[in-house]
């Protein structure tokens, strides 16, 4: 039975994967889960990713942060994947994939991984579905964020990020140092409006779909009511893990 951890309703979350009854096929979470972390832009699913890796003790994957990290430094990867990053467009499955194996293969990958915004289109997640199946292995859980719009363009707009480790903060300015003391804050340039409406429709019409797709896949889906303090999700993903 699909499942879900708090209220929630007439949000972009639960608009584009409604809850539904379907039976589960119980998969492990023991050591070595892979859980897929899928929500819209400004979710939270960046601040969460860092907590849940640090609560479970396994490593996070985040293609946004990969990505960004080739922009900062001008590799091909980064030259290539620019140009639809700052208008809010998807880059394509093929660089995403490469990724995805890439981050699989490393060795601390074998004790798990928190995978956030890496599964972005149904071929993402069939790709992933066969890279995992490959090393005899699958996805544990989905947790879909569900968080009302207005509050996804409040948390944008007051978000800066640290251009060294990444870290998302809100109530700091651009130019402000990171309170990890690693770097300056910059505002993202898939930050300014245009872009964020572009990201929203991606997300409808590109990755709501990938969440029919693990219920059909018999993969277990969890919406999460991402609205609370960054702590308070953190306890309902857990709580949500370890049921
Ligand atoms: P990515 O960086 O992953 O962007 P996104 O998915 O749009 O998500 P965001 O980073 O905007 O938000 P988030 O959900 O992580 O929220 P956050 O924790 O920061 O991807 C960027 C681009 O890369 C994509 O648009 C695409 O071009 C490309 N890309 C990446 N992966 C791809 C893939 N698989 N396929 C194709 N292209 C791909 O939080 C937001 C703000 O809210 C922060 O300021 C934070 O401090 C604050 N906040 C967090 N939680 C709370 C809370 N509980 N209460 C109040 N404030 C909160």
């Amino acid at each position: 039975m699909a499942e879900r951890t708090r209220g929630g309703s007439g949000t972009l979350g639960t608009h584009v994967g409604a809850v539904r009854e379907r039976p589960v096929r119980q998969r492990s979470t023991t050591p070595g889960k892979i859980v897929v972390l899928l929500g819209p832009p400004g979710a939270g699913k960046g601040t969460q990713a860092a907590k849940l890796a640090s609560a479970l003790g396994i490593p996070k994957v985040a293609t946004g942060d990969v990505l960004r990290a080739a922009v900062q430094q001008g590799t091909a990867l980064g030259t290539e994947a620019k140009r639809f990053m700052d208008r809010g467009d998807l880059v394509p499955d093929d660089v995403i994939l490469g990724i995805m194996k890439d981050a699989l293969s490393q060795p601390d990958a074998a004790r798990g991984a928190i995978l956030d915004g890496v599964v972005r289109t149904v071929p993402q997640a069939e790709g992933l579905q066969k890279a995992l199946g490959e090393l005899g292995r699958d996805v544990s859980a989905v947790l879909v964020f569900d968080v009302p719009e207005e509050e996804l363009i409040r948390r944008i707009s007051g978000r800066v990020v640290c251009e060294k480790c990444q870290t998302p903060h809100k109530g700091l300015e651009p130019g402000d140092i990171c309170p990890k003391d690693c770097g300056r804050l910059v505002r993202r340039a898939d930050d300014e409006p245009e872009a964020v409406r572009r990201r929203l429709a991606v997300y409808k019409a590109q990755t709501a779909p990938v969440i029919d797709w693990y219920r059909t896949h018999g993969v277990r889906v969890v919406p999460i009511d991402a609205v609370g303090t960054p702590d308070e999700v953190r306890d309902r993903v857990l709580g949500a893990l370890e049921r």
